[in-house]
Parts: structure tokens; C-alpha cells; sequence
């Protein structure tokens, strides 16, 4: 693209805030908590921008804002237009989107097409009679041949994905909980309301939108059956009895895709600068690569990123995550651009699934996920190598672990307040306040002490960050493998940059490389001369200025 044309000249261009920038995730019940009433909310949020802005981050995405029964921890919507009530008000959401402006700093909301809640007023009409004017907003069927449900689609939370209406006769679709109904987007009028809810967003300064369940708005419109689940399928599929092949990640979801993307293109408005076009970031949750590339349409007609499933479920294992990487370069269409990330609110933290708390791993990892070439999308307590907080399942608050009685499903540990120092509520609440889900080890894991500390995980990552958005080559610069040892992964990022990673409990030593350390995991290295070889020591990782 021109961008790069004018990078690869010596051009300065405008720093483009999601691409060369880095993003991060809040779950706005777990951030800060204004009130004293143990819920983080909005407010909270605007209060804590100075240590986003210190970061050196340039746009957050809100986990859902939206009034909710929370039986979903609000991705069970009631109004679309309206903010949660223990998040605070409109005018919260103003001021923290424009608070957040000033800092250089854009907010992305979640947006759950999906479903909506069963207390959304559409449902409460649909379910009201047969002839009712929003019965065809969601998705009906009779029983199958044998009176059970009318196919063999499994919900994402376990069980029929179909739930009985005995008052109409017929069951509805609910791909997550049964109070959680799945919309019918073979219907215009749904597509034509969502339109109406983007732009009434986009009108008010949101910069963007994280896109729940992306891939599996549209379903199959003759309800074929899921084919069985293969030996040969993604790990994470295993624990299924069939694959969601009709049931999600339908070619139709591309349309809508390409509607919304003209939708945000064509916001502007007064005043309007060419950055402020809004971005659509998807829940792409595929796990093939081949599977996860169309989203981006031609790279400029469907979402502006659309996360990456393989890498966030692959192990901190140097040849599949390589091999993952080697992957999107390969296939992702032109002018698209990839994005990573270890961490979210269902998937757990990176400190844990990638580093199984062991801090040196979750150093290497997160040198990885902010120096890859691609938009690094950071969960908060990334920046402290927060792990997650073990919990009893028995007192889940998550609808899945009190559904299934796994303790594995239950997303309450990684959905804990963020420990802001280590006193009584943790900078989160109140002294005496009562968090909505306990902390963990708060003298273990909190912002201030490793404020103070120039060698802990926060300095690293807030480094990294600077270093990234100053030097052209670690934002726009090519990725290239690099040979590596084994157990290593070395990759150049344009002329100037090359990364060497070592995901292994026995040191190594990398050849090829001569320069300087730029940043290391071992921040005692830094400015140190590397001349054709760089020794690693077990889970260290180094990003080296060639020349
Ligand atoms: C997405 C969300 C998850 C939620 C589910 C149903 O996967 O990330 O938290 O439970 O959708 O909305
Ligand atoms: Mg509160």
C-alpha cells in the first residue's frame, strides 16, 4: 500500500492508531471500581487512563457495556442503545471516550449480533405468538422426526442448541445459553437494526467494535445437521461430538460483514479525519488458518482484524507458534493486517495457559506479542504477568462452569479485579468493599510494586511498546524467519530488527545476528554488542538493532 511505499522510501506517515499501535482489553467490571460498590465501572476506567496513556496504548476495547440480566455477563444484550446500569451512565461513556481522546487513546465497544438476551424486548414479542411482529428476529423450527430437536446442532455451552417453546410450539435456536437466543440473519430487518446500532455508536465517538460470535452470525438456512467431529480436527474441537460446519462460519456471514465494513467506511461527518474511520475487530473463533483469512474479505472490504484462534490455543512452543505466524504471512490477502494476543476474558491469561506462571515464560511471550508484525491486543494484568486466580467452581459466577461443573470452563479466573497495589481493596475498591469476584495474591501481582521496579514484566512491556511504536521496522517492517535452534524462534522485522526468542529450559546460542541489544527479558543486557552470536539463556528472549 502507499503506506508502506512511502516507509520503504523514508517517508515519515502518520502513525495509524491500530495498526502501529497497541490495544488493549478491559473487562470494565473487573478495572476500577469508582463507587465503592466492589463493581468496576466507567468512571473507574476514566480515572485509571493515566496508566493506560503511561503504557503507551491507543485504544481499549470495553468486554459489554450494554444493559444486560448478566446470565451472560453482558453478552446477553436487553438494549443496544444504552449503558449497564452497574457501569454507569451515557454521560460516563461520553466522558470516558473523550477523556480517552484527549490521551490518544480510542474506545472500542463489544457488539453482540448474535443473540440477545430473552428479556431483549424483540424476544419478549417474538415468543408472544406465531404472527408476532419480531417472531422471524429469531430462529424457529418444529421438532424433528422423532419429536426431540429439529437437528443435531450442540450449544457452544453444552447440550441441544435448541430449546422447546411450549407455548408456540416450536423450538428456538441458542447457540449459547437457552437465555440467550440466537437472531436470524436471513432477516433484514435484523440487518437493518444492527445498521442502525453501529451508526448510532459511531455518532457518538466510538472508534470501533469487537465483534462477538463474528463467524457464526449466519447459519445454514436449511438447519442442515453438523457432520461428526474427525480425529483429524483442531484439539479444541475434540470434546464435541460434531462439528460446527452448518451451524456456524457460513459463507452468507461475509455479506453482512461487507455491509457493516461500508457502514463504518462510509462514517465521517464533520470534522471527520481520515484515522477516525471506525474498525471492526471479529471473534473469528476458526481454528484454521485458511478457515480465518476470508474474514478479511479482499483486506479492505470486511473486518480491519480479526483475531486468531490457532495462535492464542497454540502451546508457547517455538515450531507451532512459528509455524502459525509463517501461516498469516503467507495467506493473508493484501493490505490486511494480522493481530495477536494470549489473552481474553474466556481463554484464560497468557501468564497461565502460555507460562503456567512462571514469570520468564510470560516475559518471552509477551516480547513475542509485541514484537510480531501485527496489531498486539493486550488483556489488562498482561502488563504485570497477571496469572489466573484459582477458584473454587462450586461458587462460579460464570454461567458455564455452574453448567457443565468443569472447573477447566469456569472464566472467572481470568475475569478477577486488576490488582492496582497491594492495601486493603486493592486500589480497585474500597478498603472495605467486597470485590464482585476476589482477588488473587495481591502481594504476588500489583501495579504499583512493579511500578517501582525498573526490571519487573510492567517496565519490560511498557519498553517494548515505546520501542515498537518509535521504529518503523517493528510496526510496518516485514517478518521473516530467521534460522533458529532448536527450542528457538528468530525472526527479522524489516531491515533494522531482528527478534530471538528461547521457548526452552536449556540455553541456546543464535548465529547470525550482529548489533545490539535493544531490549532483552534480561533487562541487564540491554545496549550489550552482539557480534554474529547471541546466548540465550532458558526463556529468554532479546529484540537485537542490526547494523
Ligand atoms: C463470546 C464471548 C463469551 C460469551 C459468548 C456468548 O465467545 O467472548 O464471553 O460467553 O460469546 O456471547
Ligand atoms: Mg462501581
Amino acid at each position: 500500500m502507499a503506506e508502506e511505499t512511502q516507509a520503504a522510501a523514508g517517508i515519515d506517515v502518520p502513525a495509524s492508531w491500530w495498526r502501529d499501535g497497541v490495544l488493549y482489553q478491559i473487562y470494565p467490571r473487573s478495572f476500577a471500581d469508582s463507587d465503592g460498590d466492589g463493581i468496576g465501572d466507567l468512571a473507574g476506567i476514566r480515572e485509571r487512563l493515566d496508566h493506560l496513556e503511561w503504557l503507551g496504548i491507543t485504544g481499549i476495547w470495553l468486554n459489554p457495556t450494554m444493559p444486560s440480566p448478566n446470565d451472560d455477563w453482558g453478552y446477553d444484550v436487553a438494549d443496544y442503545c444504552a449503558v449497564h446500569a452497574d457501569l454507569g451512565t451515557m454521560d460516563d461513556l461520553d466522558a470516558l471516550i473523550a477523556a480517552a481522546r484527549e490521551r490518544g487513546i480510542r474506545v472500542l465497544l463489544d457488539l453482540v449480533p448474535n443473540h440477545t438476551s430473552d428479556r431483549h424486548p424483540w424476544f419478549v414479542d417474538a415468543v408472544s405468538g406465531r404472527d408476532a411482529e419480531h417472531r422471524d428476529f429469531y430462529v424457529w423450527a418444529p421438532p424433528g422426526p422423532d419429536g426431540g430437536p429439529p437437528n443435531n446442532w450442540l450449544s457452544n455451552f453444552g447440550g441441544s442448541a435448541w430449546t422447546w417453546h411450549e407455548a408456540t410450539g416450536e423450538y428456538y435456536l441458542a447457540q449459547f445459553l437457552p437465555t440467550q437466543p440466537d437472531l436470524n440473519w436471513w432477516n433484514d430487518a435484523v440487518r437493518d437494526r444492527f445498521d442502525d446500532i453501529l451508526r448510532f455508536w459511531f455518532a457518538r465517538g466510538v472508534a470501533g467494535f469487537r465483534i462477538d460470535v463474528c463467524h457464526a452470525i449466519v447459519k445454514d438456512r436449511d438447519l442442515r445437521d453438523d457432520p461428526p467431529v474427525t480425529p483429524a480436527d483442531h484439539r479444541k474441537l475434540q470434546h464435541r461430538s460434531v462439528k460446527p460446519v452448518y451451524s456456524a462460519n457460513r459463507p452468507e456471514v461475509h455479506d453482512v460483514l461487507r455491509r457493516w465494513r461500508s457502514v463504518a467506511d462510509g462514517h465521517g461527518g464533520p470534522g471527520a479525519e481520515p484515522g477516525d474511520t471506525p474498525i471492526l475487530v471479529g471473534e473469528t473463533y476458526v481454528l484454521e488458518l485458511d478457515e480465518l483469512m476470508p474474514f478479511y474479505g479482499t483486506g479492505r472490504d470486511e473486518l480491519h482484524l480479526a483475531f486468531n484462534f490457532l495462535f492464542v490455543h497454540a502451546d508457547l512452543d517455538a515450531d507451532t507458534m512459528r509455524a502459525i505466524v509463517e501461516g498469516v504471512e503467507a495467506g493473508l490477502p493484501p493490505d490486511a493486517w494480522p493481530v495477536y494476543t494470549g489473552s481474553n476474558h474466556d481463554a484464560g491469561r497468557l501468564a497461565t495457559r502460555w507460562a503456567q506462571d512462571d514469570e520468564a515464560r510470560a516475559r518471552a511471550a509477551l516480547l513475542i506479542v509485541l514484537t510480531l508484525r501485527g496489531t498486539p491486543f493486550l488483556y489488562y494484568g498482561d502488563e504485570i504477568a497477571l496469572p489466573n486466580v484459582p477458584l473454587d467452581p462450586q461458587s462460579a459466577l460464570d454461567p458455564v462452569a455452574r453448567r457443565t461443573g468443569r472447573p477447566s470452563d469456569n472464566r472467572d479466573v481470568c475475569r478477577t479485579p486488576m490488582p492496582w497495589t497491594d492495601v486493603p481493596g486493592g486500589g480497585f475498591t474500597a478498603a472495605g468493599a467486597t470485590p464482585w469476584l476476589p482477588f488473587g495474591d495481591l502481594g504476588a501481582h500489583n501495579v504499583a510494586a512493579q511500578k517501582e521496579d525498573p526490571a519487573s514484566t510492567l517496565h519490560l512491556v511498557r519498553d517494548l511498546i515505546a520501542l515498537r511504536r518509535r521504529t518503523r521496522d517493528l510496526t510496518a517492517g516485514a517478518y521473516a524467519t530467521l534460522e533458529a535452534p532448536a527450542g528457538a524462534w528468530v525472526y527479522r522485522r524489516g531491515d533494522g530488527f531482528a527478534v530471538a526468542v528461547n521457548l526452552a529450559d536449556t540455553a541456546v546460542t543464535v548465529n547470525g545476528l550482529t548489533g545490539r541489544v535493544a531490549i532483552g527479558t534480561d533487562r541487564a543486557r540491554e545496549g550489550d554488542a552482539v557480534d554474529d552470536a547471541v546466548r540465550l539463556g532458558p526463556w529468554e528472549g532479546v529484540v537485537v538493532a542490526l547494523g
